[in-house]
């Protein structure tokens, strides 16, 4: 066997259908979309039809799309977007303690600017409460941001109860959808937010490339300054091959999300059983089902998760023991401590996350060199460590 990923919630190998439909845009048809020259023409014809499917896809209108550089720049340009344009109404903000940096970084730099900020706690499931929400509302609160699902358990949040709450308030609400698009159906108006961002690399498409979604009516003020891009919200050329293959590649994993969802929970029910029959002392961390269906974190007792996460890639097994954004950190996984999960517990955790190249034969494989791995690390761990 050769080298096994299962690290696909840090990013996920592009389509061979994807990398096609995006060749002609890099030198064939290499026009500048805002040149009105007939190259230019084809290549704004591309953004266009682009735009239209992503929009398309997610229930929203071609004018309510931003296309960017990632999910970090689509929640800075939401998160700090909003809060400068709505400070005259407030200067509150609301989020969860458990989200991604690319969201709580941005907050916390929000609050050296005199917002005040409110941290939701989340339940030992990775569930933030709409209660919560409700009771965190001050007459000044002007946003709030709450991932759709999370990238290190995979827990999905009840996104559409807490629009309704904010909805009735006239809050704005911004979610965080990275982990979710592609894989779980997601519709805008559905679920009621007024902004939410994605990112291309998560779904087999190309990385530096996502798209955010403002409602129609939601002026939120631009982060950078340059020509009509985008709205002028998201001002500078555009990387037209890479948003070519962020449409193409969400458009075959809506397509394809039903059934291959169900096979990866087919294959993550078999990992998680097969680690619990087999290997003592192990927690499963996130909601029982109110999770992705490729995502597994699992808590191994008494040893580390780095030196597992070495061990197996001496093996040529890829895995994670959290969001890539914090590899190399010593501190616990900021997620599993919002959790709860005791610190001792969280620095054993190992995120499985699977994809689309996986079969029965790499869960069976992975298996069989995880449980030595795990009882060798065991006996070499100094006693509680
Ligand atoms: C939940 C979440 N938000 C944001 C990001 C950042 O996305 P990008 O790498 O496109 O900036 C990631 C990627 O790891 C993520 O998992």
């Amino acid at each position: 066997m050769g080298s096994l990923y299962f690290d696909h919630s840090a990013t996920t190998p592009m389509r061979p259908e994807v990398i096609q439909a995006m060749m002609p845009y890099f030198a064939e048809h290499a026009g500048n979309p805002s040149s009105i020259h007939m190259f230019g023409q084809r290549a704004k014809r591309a953004l266009d039809e682009a735009r239209r499917t992503v929009a398309d896809l997610l229930g929203a209108k071609p004018a309510e799309i931003y296309f960017t550089s990632g999910a970090t720049e689509s929640n800075n340009i939401a998160i700090q977007g909003a809060a400068k344009s709505y400070a005259m109404f407030g200067r509150h903000l609301i989020t969860s303690a458990f989200e991604h940096h690319a969201v709580l970084h941005t907050f916390q730099a929000l609050e050296k600017q005199g917002f005040q900020v409110t941290y939701l706690p989340v339940d030992e499931q990775g569930l933030v409460r709409p209660e919560e929400v409700e009771k965190a509302l001050r007459p000044d609160t002007i946003l709030v941001s709450i991932m759709l699902a999370n990238n290190e358990v995979g827990t999905v949040q009840p996104i559409r109860e807490i629009a309704g709450i904010l909805r009735r308030r006239g809050i704005l609400f911004h979610t965080d959808a990275v982990q979710a698009v592609g894989k779980i159906p997601v519709n805008v108006r559905e679920l009621g937010v007024d902004m939410l961002s994605l990112t291309a690399h998560k779904f087999y498409g190309p990385k530096g490339v996502g798209a955010l979604y403002v409602r129609e009516g939601v002026e939120i003020a631009p982060l950078f300054f340059g020509g009509h891009q985008e709205g002028a919200l998201r001002p500078g050329t555009q990387n037209v091959p890479g948003i070519v293959g962020l449409a193409a590649a969400l458009r075959l994993a809506c397509q394809e999300m039903e059934e291959e969802s169900a096979r990866l929970r087919r294959l993550r029910d078999l990992l998680e059983q097969s680690i619990i029959e087999r290997i003592p002392d192990v927690h499963i961390n996130g909601h029982p089902d109110k999770r992705l269906a490729h995502i597994s974190n699992v808590s191994f007792a008494g040893l580390d998760g780095e030196a597992l996460l070495l061990a197996l890639d001496m093996q040529g097994i890829a895995v994670s023991t959290g969001s890539a954004c914090t590899a190399g950190s010593t501190e616990p996984s900021h997620v599993l401590r919002a959790m709860g999960v005791d610190p001792l517990l969280a620095r054993g955790s190992i995120r499985f996350s699977l994809g689309r190249d996986n079969t029965e034969e790499d869960i069976r494989f992975l298996i069989e060199v995880l449980v030595p791995a795990v009882s060798r690390l065991r006996q070499m761990a100094p006693a509680g460590a």
